[in-house]
């Protein structure tokens, strides 16, 4: 989808479709006020038999108003004018996507930045309203073509043109190019997506984009590191496991970077502790973590964002065979920590471990944020509203909740107080990869805190952030935007983005 700007008037644009809102409180904005006076109150005459949508997110397309040169007109329903907030302009802003993509139209002129959004000025708004319908307009086509009389994509959209507007659009491309990487690989299938193929998509990414740079271990040098934790959960695999590394260097020469270490698990059966049968193929969802950090890469890439900024992926398969690790074994991960193995499951964490002390060893970071659907308990606790932030440095959770919040794509906090880090206590090693019942999220943040001593460090379990349920179960692209938000205001902000 291309984003453009345009001075003409709304009720002239050639544009297929014109996309508008109106409140609860039904009260006509400027342009839908314009095309009412133009259409000689087609719109008025609408909302008085009760056609035109209020409630948040619901939309009626209607063809060949009077006046209009578009051929169509797109209303959205904006809900209660306090409960637009920007999450809730976001989702609006994806279901008008959505709508636009059930529609003939390849072409669309955006009005919706003219509503009121709480707390957000138009530059936010603009943002907001791209990356909705560019999020919206997505159907997956990898392994599915559509059928021939499937509706088209829109090809391009305009908006009213203002002070810098195209700017807050070049950078909703950008970021949006970050969220549909994430989204393309967590959709794909682990027969396709596998530790390989998440190499291979970052050494294509590192092709695309001057300035990112990669380096990709294999099984003999992550052995020679003794990165025995990580090995560990591949080798019941037939697929070897991959170390990634990509690098982009934005800033100065002598600043340490920003990491981004992601769970890569491309197919999690459990191992030997297989899971149950039943919807075992959402665990095609388990390299998330790696397809976020891969997705900020894009990102960033495409942004240049002024900073030093690492990716590490650790990209493993978790099946169970003759040679899979096993409930009991005691593995010396590559920090010389020792680990009992109670639940094979809980291999996220394993992997992790390995990736974050290499990642604290050979990268220095001045911070690092690793991303994991860690844990079915934080699906219970968040449900897929929110990726839980975990870490002992207040002022990094409040960054990471705060950039989330900015997004539209939370995140909320949960302790990693020391009273839990007994539960992975084991007189048999120097922990164990399971806490029990009681906080299963946060012990799992526990067990990767001691991976992570001496660097300033934040754990996102986006187990139910990266996948939603509908038709299809699909990724969400999340928690992509809140990333590059933290990294943007790292940076100073969008200000200091060049565009
Ligand atoms: N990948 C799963 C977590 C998960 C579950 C993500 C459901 C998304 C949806 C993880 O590797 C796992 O299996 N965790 C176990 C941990 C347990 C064995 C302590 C879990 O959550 O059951
Ligand atoms: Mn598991
Ligand atoms: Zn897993």
């Amino acid at each position: 989808m291309q984003f453009t700007t345009t001075q003409d008037s709304p009720v002239s644009i050639g544009s297929e479709c014109l996309l508008l809102g109106l409140g609860e409180d039904k009260r006509f904005g400027e342009s839908l006020t314009e095309i009412d006076q133009a259409s000689n109150g087609f719109f008025s005459r609408l909302l008085e038999s009760g056609d035109l949508p209020t409630k948040a997110g619901k939309t009626i397309l209607v063809h060949g108003v009077p006046g209009l040169t578009a051929a169509r007109v797109l209303v959205a329903g904006l809900g209660k004018a306090e409960k637009l907030d920007g999450v809730a302009f976001y989702k609006l802003m994806q279901a008008v996507g959505k709508a636009l993509r059930a529609s003939p139209a390849t072409s669309a002129h955006c009005l919706l930045t003219e509503a009121e959004v709480c707390g957000r000025d138009l530059a936010e708004r603009t943002r907001l309203a791209a990356l909705g319908l560019a999020h919206g307009n997505y159907v997956y086509s990898a392994t599915k073509k559509p059928a021939d009389d499937a509706p088209p994509s829109t090809e391009r959209v305009s908006f009213p043109a203002a002070d810098g507007i195209e700017a807050q659009l070049a950078i909703a491309e950008s970021v949006y190019a970050g969220i549909q990487r994430c989204r393309d690989l967590g959709d794909l299938p682990p027969n396709i997506c596998n530790p390989e193929y998440l190499a291979d998509t970052a050494r294509r990414m590192a092709e695309q984009h001057q300035g990112l740079e990669i380096d990709v271990l294999d099984e003999a040098q992550m052995t020679e590191l003794k990165m025995h934790s990580l090995l560990a959960v591949g080798q019941g695999s037939a697929n070897p496991s991959y170390l990634i590394h990509l690098r982009w260097r934005g800033g100065s020469a002598g600043d340490a970077p920003l990491a981004l270490v992601g769970k890569g698990i491309t197919f999690d059966t459990g191992g030997i502790s297989l899971k149950p049968r039943d919807l075992m193929e959402q665990m095609k969802f388990d390299m998330c973590g790696a397809a976020t950090a891969l997705g900020v890469m894009e990102a960033v890439a495409g942004l240049k964002l002024p900073l030093n900024v690492d990716c590490v992926v650790a990209a493993v398969e978790n099946m169970p065979d003759g040679k899979a690790y096993r409930p009991g074994d005691v593995i010396t991960t590559m920090s010389g920590k020792t680990v009992e193995v109670h639940n094979t499951d809980a291999e996220g964490r394993m992997i992790l471990a390995d990736a974050l002390t290499w990642t604290g060893q050979f990268v220095k970071p001045a911070a690092t944020v690793d991303i994991a659907t860690l844990t079915g308990a934080c699906v219970v606790a968040l449900g897929h509203h929110a990726s839980a932030v975990m870490t002992q440095d207040d002022e990094l959770a409040e960054e990471l909740v705060a950039a989330g919040t900015e997004a539209a794509d939370r995140g909320w906090r949960l302790p990693l107080w020391d009273d839990y880090q007994e539960q992975i206590d084991t007189p048999f090693a120097d922990m164990k990869n399971i806490g029990g019942m009681p906080a299963g999220s946060i012990t799992a943040g526990c067990f990767l805190s001691r991976f992570a001593e001496g660097q300033r460090w934040a754990h996102l379990d986006i187990a139910g952030s990266a996948w939603q349920w509908g038709k299809p179960v699909s990724a969400t692209g999340r928690p992509v935007g809140l990333l590059v938000q933290w990294l943007v205001d790292r940076a100073g902000g969008w200000s200091k983005i060049a565009h």
